[in-house]
């Protein structure tokens, strides 16, 4: 939207209604006070349908053949997808000094090892993820995968191009640029051998059915995701972690986000320089 673009008025009764469509559509969670940011965010794509009013778009939301894929667009318009390489560096530092090591000694026998990286956006953290195994060493005979998904098409579609500009790099030191990029005349592109290693998929993380899909995995990464749902959405998306999990599988989440009054299936490890979530390993008889 721009400065005196016309706006289509929302009131409060039918943001609140559009709220809990999105809420148990995808868990994110927008009080009150976003009223506005929603009407400005949304006008636009109201004028883009035809249509001149939120009810008539809530009612096509609900009623509509298009509903559904109006809904992920409408997610689209609305979800923060700020990411960069190498975010939280200190977790990343964990997670390369003790997970890592600690999943090359437990799995040595599988040689195989899947990371999720669950709320990717743009794909950063996916193929950072990558460039921190790929730098141990350890796995260069493994089958590692790494499987970044999001609700957001758009994001995706930027995610495997693996191109980025300069604000992708705010947290990167220039030997792992000139290491695992490629300088194109679009931008910086991540190297074909560290591509191959990661996987982009569309997914709802709510969406119970699809979400199996994913298979088991010995990581999730879900940073930065969950501070946008509200309670009763973490709680569910935790227990849905829990189940793709591994016995002895890690959880990372965001440095803001904790599992206190969420979950206490998960055991809570202390690393050199970080605290993370880990599903308990399956006690063994006497
Ligand atoms: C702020 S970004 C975080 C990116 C990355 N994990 C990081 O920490 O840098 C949050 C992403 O979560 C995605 N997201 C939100 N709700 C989702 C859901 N229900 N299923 C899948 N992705 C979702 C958004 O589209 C957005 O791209």
């Amino acid at each position: 939207m721009r400065i005196g673009d016309p706006i289509i008025e929302l009131s409060l009764k039918r943001f609140r209604l559009l709220r809990d469509l999105i809420n148990s559509f995808c868990g994110i969670y927008f009080s009150d006070d976003s009223l506005f940011l929603v009407e400005s965010r949304l006008t636009e794509r109201l004028l883009f349908l035809g249509l001149d009013s939120f009810d008539d778009y809530y009612h096509y939301l609900r009623y509509n053949p298009k509903g559904e894929t109006e809904l992920e667009e409408m997610v689209d318009l609305l979800t923060t997808n700020e990411t960069y390489f190498y975010r939280e560096e200190y977790q990343l530092r964990a997670f390369t000094a003790d997970i890592l090591p600690e999943l090359h000694r437990r799995l040595e026998s599988r040689r195989r090892l899947m990371v999720w990286s669950a709320g990717c956006a743009t794909g950063e953290e996916a193929y950072t993820v990558a460039m921190m195994i790929k730098d141990t060493g350890l796995f260069d005979d493994w089958d590692v995968r790494i499987f970044g998904c999001d609700i957001s098409r758009q994001v995706l579609t930027h995610a495997r191009r693996g191109i980025y500009g300069p604000s992708a790099f705010r947290c990167t030191r220039p030997e792992l640029q000139a290491r695992h990029f490629t300088k194109t005349p679009q931008g910086y592109k991540v190297k074909d051998s560290i591509r191959a290693m990661c996987h982009f998929g569309h997914l709802n993380l709510l969406d119970e059915e699809r979400i199996v899909l994913v298979g088991h995995v010995d990581v999730i990464f879900c940073r930065n995701v969950m501070i946008y749902f509200d309670k009763k959405s973490k709680s569910h998306l935790i227990s849905l972690f829990y189940d793709r999990l591994r016995d002895g599988g890690f959880l990372l989440l965001g440095h803001t986000e904790s599992l206190i009054n969420l979950s206490t299936a998960f055991e809570l490890v202390h690393l050199s320089e970080d605290l993370v979530y880990r599903r308990p390993e399956v006690p063994h008889g006497p």
